[in-house]
Formats: structure tokens, C-alpha cells, sequence
């Protein structure tokens, strides 16, 4: 045994990864998260209405719960039952999805589709496949996993601004080389989407450069314009550059249920590599896939009546942001998103910053959203809304609102 003021002095321990350093220490939604929970200890006869994190409150649709059940009786059942599945996806969700990519006019193979369980995990996996010394690029504000998880990696990471001069949707910049770019449309935060030409755009950019574009497609289900692009690849060249990352979470109310899909083409090439073939020795290395259970529940989301139940939801949200954004108009706050996204992003009135508007919405009128400031610089002294709450709660939120803002 060594003696212990060795050890204390850290001569033997193994090296940490220090970039970890580099992170703030908490995840953004994690802070607010603890915020709000020691506000809540101290005021417990106050009723909170949490806006903040974009989670889903309307149950998993009817479609769903049937076939999750009806998997799970035959997991229970010797001739039905299984074990490991293919760690890419069941070929049944798979087919599903190209089904669903094809009435978008996106021809896609089976094994250029992966089923996962979330974009956020695929998000910060794929990045097993690059070299470290390569730069990212990504807009600001941006949903944080994106930088936190090149940090975490070592990566330089530079940022595009995003801001009211470009409706948050700023276009590739003419002096930056990058190699790993991330696009997110809708846009979380800001709500913002990108059109096809501004698209075609940062894909021409990606293919001039040999970049690669991780888009994450989180939102797409928001969309009610069908000129607007739901995927990457309804962009020319998009094939040769593009990774795109998508989730039911927010589609069909996932989040607690997890199941996600990554397409990654396999006309992606770089160094002579095929991403496509990389991504699948990753994945059959590291991953176990998606449970048989809750692959069938994803399956039934792509059904006639899966597809009908949850646009229902959907319209539910949709009207949510509608009445948030008119309380919002009411009181002259400059905010974008809402249209076709589930996130309205607003400017915080007396130029007030984006945590103390926070600490004052949650102290006045106990109403949580998130700082912009979280998702970057250019966030600052931006809030966002969400309108994944219950009908009720978002009617009484505005009223609150209403009440405190005139
Ligand atoms: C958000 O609030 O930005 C999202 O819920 C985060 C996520 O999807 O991981």
C-alpha cells in the first residue's frame, strides 16, 4: 500500500481529460433547473409554470401506447420474444422512415438510416468519427451540446453570428475555413428557419471547403409551409456534405420514451472514408440499439393513424405559441419563432440581461423560460419561451404575463 500523501499529492493518478475544464460546470438546463428548485423549496405555496426546457406535456398518442404494449406482450412470449436487435434499427422503423423521407422527395437506402435514441447522444457521438484539430463552426446562440461536446473533445470551436440583422439566420462567412459545421432549422433556441436557398448556401459552402454539416432536424415536425425545407436533403449536393440528426421526442413526445434516427449518406466521403461505413462500425461497436418495445411504438408514429394523433399534438403546441406570441405582441416584445417551432425567442423589455429577466419573471410571477444567454454571446439579453406546456398553464402563464407586463 502506498502511502497516502503520495497519492494526495497526485503523482499516481492517471491524467483526466482537462478539457472538461473548459465547460462550464453545469449543463445550461441543469442550472436553470436548480435555480428554480431552490426558489421552489423557499416558496412552496407558489405555483411555478415551468416554460423553460422544451419538454413535451401531452401524453404519448393512443397509436403509440398500443404497440408498445403489444410488443412488450410479446417480449413475454417464448416464439416472440428477442434479444439483441440490430444496433442500426429493425428494418420495420427503418422502412417506416424512408417511407416518410420519400413523401418529402428524399430517396434514402435502409442502411443509410440509424435509429438511435435521441439526436442529442447522436449529436455528441458523431464526433467520435472526426480528428480532433479540426474547426467547428456553429451559429450563436446555438443549442449547447454542440459546443459543450467539441470542448469536451479539445476542439476549436468559432462562432457564426446569429442576430436580429440576419433573423437569426446568418449565412456562411467568407473568411472562415471550417471542417465540422452544425445547423439546426427550426431553430432552437431562436425558432428561426432557414429557407432553401439560404440552405443551399451553407451546403455549396460545406462542399467547396470538404466540410461536413451535422443538421439537426430536431424540429421539422413544426413546419406547416411546405415551400420550407424540413431536411437537408431536400437541398442539392446536400448528399455529399450533410449528416442529418432527428428525434421523435418532440415529434410524437418522446422524450421520456427515447428514439431518435441519424441518415448518414453513403456517398459521404472524406479521405477516401466512408462516413456511412464508420458511423456503423461506431455504432455496432458502442451501442446496443433502440429496445425492441420502443422501436414499435416509433413505428406506429409513422402509421396513418400515428400521423394523425400526433399532428393533433402538434396543433396543440402550435396554438400554445399562438397565444404566447400574442400576449407578447400585445406588450410590444420584439420575439421571432412560434410559426414553426415550438420556441418563441423574445427580447427582454427595460434591456434588462437574460438571467435577470429570468430571476425577475421566476420571482414576480413564477414563470420559468430560458436565458438566452445560455446559448451563447449573442443571446444575451434574449429569453425563450416554450410551448410545450399544458393549455392551461400557458393561458395562465400569459395572464400573469398580461397582468405584470401592463
Ligand atoms: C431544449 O429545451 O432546448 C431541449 O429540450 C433540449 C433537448 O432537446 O435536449
Amino acid at each position: 500500500m502506498l502511502p497516502v500523501n503520495i497519492k494526495k499529492q497526485g503523482v499516481l493518478f492517471m491524467n483526466i481529460n482537462k478539457n472538461y475544464q473548459n465547460v462550464s460546470e453545469s449543463y445550461l438546463f441543469s442550472t436553470v433547473a436548480k435555480k428554480v428548485n431552490e426558489f421552489a423549496a423557499a416558496n412552496p405555496n407558489k405555483k411555478i409554470i415551468r416554460l423553460g426546457i422544451g419538454d413535451v406535456t401531452l401524453p404519448l398518442c393512443k397509436a403509440v401506447v398500443d404497440a408498445i404494449k403489444s410488443a412488450a406482450d410479446e417480449m413475454g412470449i417464448k416464439e416472440t420474444f428477442r434479444g439483441y436487435g440490430p444496433e442500426q434499427g429493425y428494418d420495420f422503423l427503418k422502412t417506416k422512415l424512408q417511407d416518410y423521407y420519400k413523401s418529402h422527395n428524399i430517396e434514402l437506402d435502409l442502411d443509410e438510416i440509424f435509429i438511435s435514441d435521441g439526436a442529442k447522444s447522436d449529436l455528441g457521438n458523431i464526433l467520435d468519427l472526426f480528428d480532433v484539430n479540426n474547426t467547428v463552426l456553429v451559429p450563436d446562440p446555438v443549442y449547447p451540446v454542440y459546443v459543450d461536446t467539441n470542448v469536451m473533445a479539445g476542439r476549436k470551436v468559432v462562432y457564426v453570428n446569429a442576430n436580429a440583422d440576419n433573423d437569426f439566420l446568418p449565412l456562411p462567412p467568407s473568411d472562415v475555413k471550417a471542417d465540422i459545421i452544425y445547423l439546426c432549422s427550426p431553430n432552437n433556441p431562436t425558432g428561426a428557419v432557414y429557407n432553401k436557398e439560404q440552405l443551399k448556401a451553407w451546403v455549396d459552402y460545406a462542399n467547396v471547403n470538404h466540410a461536413v454539416i451535422l443538421f439537426d432536424s430536431a424540429y421539422e415536425c413544426f413546419i406547416t409551409d411546405e415551400n420550407l425545407p424540413r431536411s437537408i436533403f431536400e437541398i442539392e449536393g446536400a448528399k455529399t456534405c450533410a449528416i442529418e440528426f432527428c428525434s421523435l421526442s418532440k415529434t410524437a413526445g418522446f422524450t421520456g420514451t427515447r428514439c431518435g434516427y441519424t441518415v448518414v449518406p453513403k456517398t459521404l466521403e472524406f479521405d477516401g472514408v466512408k462516413l456511412n461505413k464508420m458511423w456503423l462500425r461506431r455504432q455496432t461497436t458502442k451501442f446496443n440499439g433502440v429496445p425492441y418495445i420502443i422501436q414499435r411504438g416509433a413505428e406506429a408514429v409513422f402509421t396513418p393513424i400515428g400521423q394523425k394523433e400526433i399532428q393533433e399534438n402538434l396543433s396543440y403546441y402550435k396554438e400554445n405559441a399562438k397565444i404566447i406570441s400574442e400576449t407578447l405582441k400585445k406588450h410590444n416584445i420584439w420575439h421571432i419563432g412560434g410559426k414553426h417551432s415550438p420556441y418563441i425567442w423574445l427580447r427582454c423589455p427595460n434591456n434588462m440581461t437574460s438571467w435577470e429577466f429570468f430571476d425577475y419573471l421566476l420571482e414576480n410571477v413564477q414563470i420559468v423560460g430560458t436565458p438566452g444567454s445560455g446559448f451563447g454571446n449573442n443571446g444575451e439579453g434574449y429569453f425563450r419561451l416554450t410551448s410545450f406546456g399544458s393549455r392551461e398553464n400557458t393561458i395562465e402563464a400569459c395572464e400573469r404575463l398580461d397582468k405584470f407586463l401592463g
